[in-house]
């Protein structure tokens, strides 16, 4: 499974991109607000930052004005994926635009049968929200299972990748990999708490010590 960074915080996300081990980003209109920033600004320089697929999100809601806002969205890097909210005029814009060659990610999946639509519209990726189904009661990661089962019977004819998102911490992480989620996006602090374990700190502490009674050096 790959690891995205779900935030538009662009030291957070140079931070992060310094391990090599982030995939991709994801923004959203909410993470983009919350920078405070220009738009385009933020998305050259995450472009920059990160060569794997950045998702940008369109604001229009009717497909003519979505494919526009796409188009525009698509034209500041080549790594830009359009962003589109899951509704009719969102898969209509998810067609228009794959057709023409731009990557989308139809985000905001609460349902098997909404992801198996966004799959027929040739998204190249669906985002179910896992958190925010828990946040209702429901079990999101239920959804994830779901949609990996339903995709998985037609694989040869479908090439819409599973990107579980609204992650909100480390056992969302693990669980999305034991399903087989293709990619998990992951805000910067639950990406930071999956190196973490007390073990692995208590382990380092003590062979550091016994090692310095050694009084020896590699270099
Ligand atoms: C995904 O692409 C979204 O940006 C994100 O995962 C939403 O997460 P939230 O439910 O924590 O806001």
């Amino acid at each position: 499974m790959e690891l995205f960074v779900d935030s538009a915080d662009v030291a957070e996300i140079r931070e992060l991109a310094e391990t090599g081990l982030v995939a991709g980003v994801t923004t959203n209109p909410t993470l983009i607000a919350r920078t405070g920033r220009p738009l385009f600004e933020v998305l050259e320089e995450i472009c920059r930052l990160v060569p794997g697929p950045v998702s940008a999100e369109v604001t229009a809601t009717d497909a003519d004005a979505m494919v526009a806002e796409g188009r525009r969205l698509a034209a500041v890097a080549a790594n830009i994926v359009v962003k589109l909210p899951l509704t009719w005029e969102g898969l209509k814009a998810c067609r228009r635009l794959e057709t023409e060659g731009i990557r989308t990610n139809v985000t905001l999946c609460f349902s098997p049968a909404q992801a198996l639509l966004a799959a027929r519209a040739g998204a190249s990726y669906v985002s179910p929200f896992v958190g925010r189904l828990d946040d209702v009661g429901e079990e999101g990661m239920g959804l994830v299972a779901d949609i990996l089962t339903i995709f998985r019977n037609y694989r040869d004819s479908l090439r819409t990748r599973v990107l579980a998102a609204s992650i909100r911490h480390v056992q969302h992480v693990v669980e999305a990999a034991r399903l087989g989620a293709d990619i998990a996006t992951v805000p910067p602090a639950v990406l930071r708490q999956l190196v973490r374990h007390p073990l692995t700190d208590l382990g380092l502490e003590r062979f550091l010590a016994d090692w310095r009674k050694t009084g020896q050096r590699i270099l």
